[in-house]
């Protein structure tokens, strides 16, 4: 056949698929089986696979079931939208109540009631209703930005358009799942991988009547915020909302006691394929809502609530290859390539082997037949070895001693903590240098929790790397857009919008500046500790200069290991200059104090002592919430020291000294307006 006839029957057949799509989403008049439409699918990925001048936007390749709109407006939430803890087994579900009775500063034997509720494996959306009307609906997004797909949810019927029942607060932000139930997916399973997948895809298509064919659900279980609310738990917020008119989940339960979770968790997973739609293990929520405001947010997750997983699906596969991945910070990761298999419905191909001392102890070979895990949305990965059917001829892995990508030295390093060497190899170059090391710094720093640039996403930083049209993170804001635009795949409209999403993000806080740094241990809940303290980007460059680091053990949670850390940055020079180029191209914003009127005023508290019925963890939560700020040593810039039960003395000889205020828990509650 000549390159001509190919290319003739392969547009051919890019045509019917195209109108077989139309007939099915467009017009709902499906006129071929699925059976017929996969094998024309494959038949043009087989042609693509054996030509490779063959090419079409509109392959099966390049779009995977109907592309998701990028056009949606940006609008931030007013509440963040948080993810959750994972617990996986008994153990964990112990020490996350520990946590919080610890925190609670409650006895070990305090039963603390949870309302217990099946996590469904769908898209999690915020309905903000004013009055009673639905007036804008959000995705999550990164948490902390939403896009408007007001009129997409609008299509799905559970999502009631208007509240008219007495007690329904005059504004709240409704948080639920929307998810499609899996009789429903089997009907388009051809074109998504999973369900979740399909009510993604579905959910944010630019055309609201598309979404609108697909019967998506909503089932609803918490609020951001509402005003004017009187309900004082989960369980009847719960059931406030099926009066209210959404639907909630019928296993909902309220349970104490970590054996009864457990059991609970047990029943549940057995009867997941009876249910209609996919769940992934059960959320446990604190029921009582004063002991969740008390326990408030660590990082991204609250603390009063944890979602416990389903156990991990597993299948067997063999080992083909040991490739040894290299991240940001240097880290050598061993990653099994293996024969593809289906696990729980995804295809895996690649399963993490943690570290060189996991390949020694479990010996762990190329060739070998092994059984691999998948719990969720976390890694697969491999879990054990079949040495009967190891070949005789294997050979023992051996673990490069340098670094894969740039041939430098790789160490164990000294762990303080533990004593002991880490398990993890890391490669000894400053970072920029090594290939892998710098790519993946920059997949860090446009990455969603950092500057989270628009279609900025790990492939293209791996495109632009090779194409020299990046070296390092400030050549983002500098990007040759003619030789873009002349690039396969992009055009005229892709180019501006890159350069929009680019220049939306020069203005950028400096929490998320410091994220984006990647500075190793230093991760987004101790960047924003470090910004909150320095509160501008001049007194951060100012760390440059290496005596203004130590000002930094001041913050309460930042300690050694993170200053070593910032100060190895600093010394560094290819990071200086990174640095400066990136204060020239961008517009870094002072921090702005969540709330400088709180009660506490910006004073400064130290805590010597034990409280009554308050843990320290409580203490400095609630000194932070009221716009406060602790401190770890006594010295001129402190303004209260609260005394409790068997203090320090010498701390409050120097209190003394310099003149520093002195209170109890009395004094410092009275300052918060409270009594008990
Ligand atoms: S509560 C801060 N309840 O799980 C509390 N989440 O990993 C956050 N999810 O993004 C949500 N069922 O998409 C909550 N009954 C349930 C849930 C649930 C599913 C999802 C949700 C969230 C994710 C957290």
């Amino acid at each position: 056949m000549t390159e001509d006839t190919v290319q003739k029957k392969y547009l051919e057949k890019i045509k019917l698929y195209q109108k077989y799509n139309r007939l099915y989403y467009n017009d709902d008049k499906p006129i071929v089986t699925d059976q017929t439409y996969d094998i024309l699918k494959k038949e043009i990925i087989d042609l693509e696979n054996k030509y490779n001048f063959l090419q079409s936007e509109q392959s099966p390749t390049k779009s995977v079931g109907f592309k998701p709109s990028k056009n949606f407006q940006k609008i931030k939430h007013k509440v963040p939208m948080l993810s959750l803890g994972n617990a996986f087994n008994e153990e964990d579900l112990k020490t996350f109540e520990k946590k919080i009775l610890s925190f609670l500063s409650l006895k070990e034997i305090t039963e603390i009631d949870y309302s217990a509720e099946p996590k469904i494996d769908g898209i999690s959306a915020s309905l903000i209703y004013i009055n009673g009307k639905f007036t804008k609906g959000l995705s999550r997004g990164d948490g902390t930005e939403g896009e408007d797909i007001t009129r997409n949810l609008k299509t799905i019927n559970d999502i009631p358009q208007e509240i008219i029942e007495k007690g329904f607060p005059s504004e709240i932000d409704i948080r639920g799942e929307v998810f499609i139930e899996n009789s429903d997916f089997k009907k388009i399973s051809a074109k998504f991988a999973n369900p979740r997948n399909a009510a993604s895809g579905s959910l944010r298509q630019k055309d609201p009547n598309i979404t609108s064919r697909i019967p998506l659900k909503f089932i609803a279980y918490t609020f951001g915020y509402a005003k004017e609310m009187s309900i004082n738990n989960q369980t009847n917020f719960l059931k406030g909302l099926k009066i209210w008119g959404f639907k909630t989940n019928q296993y909902n339960k309220k349970i104490s006691g970590i054996k009864n979770l457990i059991q609970n968790h047990k029943d549940l997973e057995e009867k997941r394929k009876e249910i209609a739609f996919d769940i992934d293990g059960v959320v446990y929520k604190v029921n009582d809502f004063s002991l969740q405001k008390r326990l408030g947010f660590a990082a991204n997750a609250p603390r009063w609530a944890i979602a416990h997983k389903f156990s991990a699906n597993s299948s067997i596969s063999e080992i083909i290859n040991i490739e040894i991945q290299i991240g940001r910070t240097g880290a050598l990761t061993p990653v099994a390539k293996i024969k593809p298999v289906n696990i729980g419905g995804v295809i895996v191909s690649n399963a993490t082997l943690h570290n060189e001392d996991e390949i020694i102890r479990k010996d762990i070979r190329i060739g070998d037949t092994v059984t691999v895990e998948r719990a969720g949305d976390v890694i697969p990965h491999v879990v054990s070895v079949d040495l009967k059917k190891r070949n005789k001829n294997s050979k023992k892995f051996i673990f490069p001693l340098n670094c894969p990508s740039c041939g430098s030295k790789t160490v164990k390093d000294y762990n303080e903590i533990t004593k002991r060497q880490d398990a993890v190899r890391r490669c000894v170059s400053k970072g920029y240098e090594c290939e892998k090391i710098a790519i993946e710094k920059i997949k860090h720093f446009v990455s969603k929790e950092a500057f989270n640039i628009d279609g900025f996403g790990k492939k293209i930083v791996e495109t632009f790397w090779h194409l020299k049209l990046i070296r390092s993170p400030q050549d983002i804001f500098n990007l040759d857009y003619d030789k873009i635009k002349k690039l396969e795949g992009w055009g005229q409209l892709s180019v501006s919008n890159l350069k929009f999403s680019i220049k939306q993000k020069i203005n950028i806080s400096l929490d998320r500046f410091i994220f984006a740094l990647g500075i190793r241990h230093i991760g987004q809940e101790n960047a924003k500790l470090i910004a909150r303290h320095l509160k501008s980007p001049s007194n951060f460059f100012k760390l440059s200069n290496n005596k203004n680091i130590d000002n930094l053990y001041n913050i309460n949670g930042i300690g050694n290991t993170q200053i070593q850390s910032i100060t190895k940055f600093f010394l560094n020079k290819t990071n200086l200059n990174v640095l400066s180029e990136l204060e020239k191209n961008l517009k870094i914003q002072n921090m702005v104090l969540i709330d400088n009127k709180g009660l506490l005023n910006n004073n400064t508290f130290m805590l010597t002592g034990k409280l009554n019925g308050v843990s320290r963890a409580e203490a400095k939560s609630l000194i932070e919430q009221n716009s406060g700020k602790i401190i770890n040593n006594v010295n001129k810039k402190l303004n209260y020291l609260i005394v409790g039960e068997k203090p320090t003395t010498k701390k409050i000889n120097t209190a003394r000294e310099l003149n520093i205020k002195i209170i109890d828990q009395k004094e410092w509650f009275k300052m918060l307006n409270k009594t008990s």
